[in-house]
């Protein structure tokens, strides 16, 4: 496209703003800011206008899980058949760390932050250190996907390398990239990142599985017949990587995903539940629970939507395949975005200032037809870090980390 087509293009999405410096630039600058306008995909903005209407309009329904009882007596069968899918190498594990963690405040990638005490203890260390505990118990590699973004791929790749992958089979371990998307303010004005820049974050977790194909990762998948894929979310320190019980069970009851879940510790913690849309199981967001689905009870008088989804799910392969030319929703997510203003100056903001466009993982779980939800025990699996204090943070982590025996 020439410049004349580009300009044609801002105009219709009402962005000429992002040619405002364009005068000023030298002849690459100008190519690159062009380039990029042309490649960028402005239809994303108009999400914002979905904006209210993008909550649950089906009809929500409970979807029973899988409770830590019926586990417990299932559980040597499980981990009999979970330990053979391992050994045969059935099982690969997707690690997604392309998110920004701007809860978190740092500009490094999430799993560099050291949450240590007396030593250096290092999120992706301790990822990686729960993933080996398997890897010790079935003798065998298991192969690990790690997603990242623009923004921190070269920064996770030399992290992970300077540290020899903390012990983990430097050929076992794959990295990719997802995609971006712009980020914009309230209004839909995509912010410029630099004057011939624009401002882009990673779009979502939910493309994984599109991005993991486009590195020409499924080929790989293929050739060396991994059928499941365990995905799991950088910020929880404690989560079990490729448990052997949960693919074990998701194998037996042979559902499209399983997805591992935590009581509820307060009818309106926040965290997505799990659920039934329209017969499909589903996962409704804390935000769209109303108080008649809050006080909703099962059969045995507990709270009918009592199950929080953590953000580790197995997925079968052949399922995803099947789902994947499917369009994921597109979610607004209001963040704060580092731009630079009308004289040109750069501006961090300390408060969210505009939205970002986000597939999401959850949405897979509704195109897959079958799930299971599967129970965890809470103090032993869920410790997301997200903020630096407070709920859900380095501080809360540690205290678990510290209950569950791990040195800091
Ligand atoms: P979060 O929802 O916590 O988002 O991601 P975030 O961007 O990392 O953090 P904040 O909201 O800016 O503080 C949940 C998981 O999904 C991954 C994250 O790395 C984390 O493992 N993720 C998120 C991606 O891989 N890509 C994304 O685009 C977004």
């Amino acid at each position: 496209m020439n410049y004349q087509e580009i300009y044609d293009k801002c105009v219709k999405w009402k962005q000429t703003h992002l040619l405002a410096y364009y005068d000023e630039l030298d002849d690459t600058a100008k190519q690159a800011l062009l380039a990029q306008i042309e490649e960028t995909d402005f239809s994303v903005l108009n999400s914002i206008g979905n904006k209210e209407t993008a909550a649950h309009k089906e009809k929500i329904t409970p979807l029973a899980a899988m409770e830590l009882s019926e586990i417990e007596e299932c559980a040597e069968r499980f981990m009999q058949i979970g330990v053979d899918a391992l050994r045969q190498g059935k099982v690969g594990a997707v690690l997604l760390a392309g998110g920004m963690g701007t809860r978190l405040g740092s500009d490094a990638p999430k799993g560099v932050y050291d949450i240590g005490l007396t030593r250096p203890v290092y999120i992706f260390q301790r990822l990686i250190e729960n993933l080996m505990d398997v890897v010790k118990l079935v003798g065998t590699w298991i192969p690990l996907y790690v997603m990242t973004s623009d923004k921190n791929h070269e920064a996770t790749v030399s992290f992970l390398k300077e540290h020899a992958y903390f012990g983990y089979d430097a050929d076992s371990i794959f990295f990719f990239k997802q995609e971006m998307a712009p980020a914009s303010d309230y209004e839909g004005k995509i912010f410029l990142e630099k004057k011939n820049k624009l401002s882009t974050s990673p779009n979502g977790n939910g493309g994984w599985f599109v991005s993991l194909d486009r590195a020409g990762l499924l080929d790989y998948i293929h050739t060396h017949g991994v059928a499941y894929l365990n995905v799991f979310a950088v910020d929880n320190v404690l989560q079990r990587i490729a448990d052997p019980k949960f693919i074990g069970a998701v194998i037996e009851k042979d559902v499209a995903v399983g997805a591992k879940v935590v009581r509820k510790n307060a009818p309106d913690e926040k965290v997505g539940v799990m659920c039934l849309a329209d017969g499909k199981p589903s996962i409704v967001e804390y935000y769209e629970l109303t108080d008649e689905l809050m006080n909703t009870k099962d059969a045995n008088g507990n709270p009918a939507y009592n199950f929080g989804v953590i953000l580790n799910y197995l997925f079968r392969v052949a399922d995803l395949e099947r789902m994947m030319s499917k369009k994921l929703p597109l979610h607004i997510v209001e963040k704060k975005i580092p731009y630079i203003d009308a004289d040109g100056r750069e501006v961090r903001p300390e408060q969210p200032n505009g939205y970002k466009y986000e597939q999401l993982v959850l949405d897979m779980i509704h195109e897959l037809g079958t799930c299971l939800p599967y129970e965890v025990v809470r103090s032993y699996e869920f410790a997301p870090i997200k903020n630096a204090t407070g709920v859900d943070s380095v501080e809360s982590a540690r205290l678990l980390c510290k209950q569950n025996g791990i040195e800091l």
